[in-house]
Parts: structure tokens; sequence; C-alpha cells
């Protein structure tokens, strides 16, 4: 039976008792059974009902027209007081993770709490009326243990993270994909929009987040993801097939050692390992104990790799195709000025959302081959 079905079918039930909006009962308790707020029923109404949801909706409707009570009623009378010792648990959660000096000590608990419970933040309150029960009750312990004892980023504790609005699945051998990073996926959807079949090349694809992304988002393009790292190739891989993407592939290559002579790309990307070895070294404990410190610093000032993709990228590139980076943030004028050095042209520099530059561009224009002739 759809959602639908069921909703239609319990205003049905609750018109027949002379209920008073018996619509509005109806999406209360499902949303209640199915955990979604009243106007994501309708955005899920083809979802079929699994048997035991179904059961349970009905067990709902018969106690609410044997007691004549309105759902919410009956919900209040059900939950006993799990309200106040749940808040009091999430209280206790976030003043551990303080204590242990978690940077953002509030977020993770909420976030520890609706991984766990299943639920949107947004609906975290709602759902701490009802009772948690004791496996759930053990995850939040252990999670939180992680989050403060141990400071494993929640991404690695929950194994998956998104970007984008695409799931990505993370572990240690890849970066956690960063929101900064969007902005980077954001201009190149820019760059590619007039191109029919633009192929990409993202060089350290890492969990495949730029590869799988722009592959969505630009369904007509070809893309190929790079890495050095077997251990993130696999996650790349299982992150296209999580996101069903089939124009995205990925390989094994020491920058672009594994792309033949000849092979031209309407877009090179990037966002390589840029962290200076001395700031390394001071990067917190989440960072520099949990990812891959081949994904952080490339053991030099910085600018090893933006060095080399510079001055290769043009023998893979058409003309009238660009390079992309993302830079740390002090690195964009330096990068700009090694692009200018390998005859890119137009190069622009873009913040993000902090105000920060974040990405470099410049096209390959093909002007450096006009100067020989002259
Ligand atoms: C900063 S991470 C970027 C990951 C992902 N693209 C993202 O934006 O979330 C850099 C990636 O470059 C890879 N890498 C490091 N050295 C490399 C090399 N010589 N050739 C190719 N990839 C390399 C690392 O394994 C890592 O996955």
């Amino acid at each position: 039976m759809t959602l639908i079905k069921i909703l239609k079918f319990a205003e049905e039930y609750l018109t027949k008792y002379s209920f008073s909006k018996p619509r509005l009962e109806a999406e209360k308790l499902i949303g209640h059974v199915l955990k979604l707020d009243r106007l994501a029923l309708y955005t899920n109404f083809e979802t079929e009902l699994v048997l035991e949801d179904k059961e349970v909706i009905k067990k709902y409707l018969r106690e609410m027209t044997r007691n004549k009570l309105r759902f919410e009623d009956l919900v209040l009378e059900d939950k006993g007081d799990f309200k106040t010792s749940n808040i009091e648990l999430l209280n206790k959660t976030i003043d551990y993770l303080k204590e242990k000096e978690v940077p953002e000590f509030k977020l993770d608990a909420e976030y520890i709490f609706s991984n766990v419970l299943k639920v949107n933040r947004s609906f975290l309150n709602f759902q701490l009326s009802k009772k948690i029960e004791d496996n759930d009750l053990k995850e939040i312990k252990r999670m939180t243990i992680l989050r403060g004892k141990y400071r494993k980023p929640l991404q690695q504790i929950f194994g998956e993270w998104e970007f984008y609005g695409y799931p990505f699945l993370v572990n240690e051998y890849v970066l956690i994909p960063r929101s900064d990073t969007e902005v980077l996926v954001e201009q190149c959807k820019i760059l590619l929009t007039e191109l029919e079949n633009p192929k990409i090349l993202d060089i350290g694809t890492g969990s495949g987040a730029i590869a799988i992304t722009l592959g969505k988002e630009v369904p007509s393009s070809n893309v190929i993801g790079l890495d050095i790292s077997d251990e993130a190739l696999l996650i790349a891989i299982k992150n296209a097939e999580l996101n069903i993407t089939k124009n995205v592939v990925f390989q094994k290559s020491d920058v672009f050692s594994s792309i033949p002579k000849g092979t031209e790309f309407d877009l090179i990307v990037s966002n390589p390992p840029y962290i200076p070895l001395d700031e390394y070294e001071n990067l917190m404990v989440e960072v520099k104990k949990y990812e891959p410190k081949i994904a952080l610093t490339d053991n030099g000032d910085g600018y090893f790799f933006y060095e080399k993709i510079s001055k290769e990228a043009g023998e893979f590139l058409k003309i009238g195709g660009y390079l992309a980076f993302e830079v740390g943030y002090n690195q964009a004028e330096k990068v700009a000025f090694l692009m200018e050095e390998n005859k890119f042209k137009l190069i622009a520099i873009i913040k993000d959302y902090c105000g920060i530059e974040r990405v470099v561009i410049g096209m390959k224009t093909g002007e450096e081959d006009v100067d020989e002739i002259k």
C-alpha cells in the first residue's frame, strides 16, 4: 500500500468516527510513524509502506477511535515523561563534549542524536518526545565517546557526509568533503554550461566528491577522477555507485602520469594537498589524527601541486579549456601568478562563503603559440 493510499484510508476511517479535521489528524499520525513532517508526506506519496508501519498506523487509529482522542493527545498520554529525560540526556551529551573541548559541541551533540534517531536535525525536538530505545542509547553513547574522548570527526563516525546535496561515504583514507569545495564545483558548473559533452579531469579525487558531483550536475559530461591512493579510489568507486553515476570513471595516477599524451579535456579541476608542512604540524587533532596526510600536505611549501599541474595542464587542455583550483586561505595570488607564468589567461579569483579567496581559474587560449610565431 502506498503512502497516499494509507493517508486516504486513515482520513476516511476518522471521518467515519466523526473526528473533526480527519485529514490533519491522519497526516499527523502517519508523519509520526514514518518520521516525516506533514509536508514531506506529499513528496513521498508514492512510497510503499512496510508491513510494520502499516500495523502501527492501524493500531494508533484503533486507539484514537476507541479512546476518542486526537492523535496529539494520544501520544501525550503515551509518552510519559520521555521528553524531560531525553532533553536531560541531550544536555549531558552537550556538557560532555564541551568539557572535552569539542569546538561545535552543541551542534555535534544534536548531529549525533539526529543520526542515531534517523531524523532531520530540525525535527529533533519533536523526536525527543518519544522513547529512545536501548540500542539507540548505546549508539549515542558510543558516538559521543568517539567524538569527545577520541576527537574522531563526526563524518567518520557516521561513515557518510553530504556534499552538494549528495551522500558520500568517508573513511580514514579520504579527505572529508568540505563545503568550501562546493564553491569550486559551482564555478566549474558555470564554466561548463555552454559545452555539449564536456570532458573533465579531476586530479586528486579522494572521495570523488568533485568528480561525482560534476558528473551528476552536468549529465552530458564525461569525468575522469585520478588519485595516487588505491584506498581513496575504492571509496570513490563506491560513491559513484551510491550516487548512481555512469559518466564518471576513476583511475590510479600520479598527477597526469596515467593520461595518454594527446588526450584533451575541457576542464581540469583540482583540490590538491595544499597545506604547507609547518602548518600541517599544528592542525587540530580531528584533522591531523584522522584525515590522511597525503590528502592534506605536499610535505613542502604547499605549492608543489599548483606548480606541477599549472606547468603540465596546458598539454592536456583544449584551446578554450579551463584549469580550476581550490586554494588555501592565503594562496590565491601566488597560484594566479603560477598560472600566468604558464600562459593561462583570463585568470579569475573567486571567494568562498566566508569571503576568503578560495578558487583560482584560468583559460588556455593558445596565445602562447601566437607569441612564438612573432
Ligand atoms: C585535498 S584532497 C582532495 C580530495 C577531493 N578532491 C575533495 O576535494 O574533497 C587531495 C587528494 O589528492 C590525492 N593525491 C595526493 N598526491 C597525489 C598525486 N601525486 N597524484 C594524484 N593524487 C594525489 C590525495 O590522495 C587526496 O585524495
